[in-house]
């Protein structure tokens, strides 16, 4: 079971960027903890990250045959791209949406989420947890274990 974990715009940035908000944790950090918990799941899992919304685009893409899901945080593409939201669509993966922090208590531009509208289900709030538990979850929909 291969497993693609896409991370959006700013998201290098982790630790440095904002950390009241999305803690003090680097993008290292979270690169260590999606592998431990792929290993947890015994799945194969890639990481890729960009500022880039047409290389998150080309990544869904390619993406399609590969992989038997996807993990995506859209970051600030969330709110603006149907270009993610159609190759999400496109490609037809199950996919999980995470968001470090809870964007529904946020500012009222983050409460559209366009990826989401492609996604079978969406962690949000739970800092790097819910890497983990998008993980988790897609293992065990692949697995048939849930539906
Ligand atoms: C985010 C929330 C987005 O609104 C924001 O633009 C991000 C990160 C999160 O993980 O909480 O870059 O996706």
């Amino acid at each position: 079971m291969k497993i693609l974990v896409l991370n959006g715009p700013n998201l290098n940035l982790l630790g440095l960027r904002e950390p009241d908000i999305y803690g003090s944790g680097t993008y290292a950090a979270l690169e260590e903890l999606i592998r431990a918990a792929a290993a947890e799941a015994e799945v194969e899992v890639e990481i890729f990250q960009s500022n880039h919304e047409g290389v998150l685009v080309d990544k869904i893409q390619q993406a399609y045959g590969v992989f038997d899901g996807i993990v995506i945080n859209p970051a600030a593409y969330t709110h603006t791209s149907v270009a993610i939201l159609d190759a999400l669509k496109a490609v037809a993966l199950p996919a999980v949406e995470v968001h470090i922090s809870d964007v529904s208590k946020r500012e009222a531009f983050r409460q559209i989420s366009y990826a989401g509208l492609a996604c079978c289900k969406t962690y949000m709030g739970l800092g790097f947890e819910g890497y983990r538990q998008a993980i988790l979850h897609l293992k065990d929909l692949l697995g048939g274990k849930i539906s």
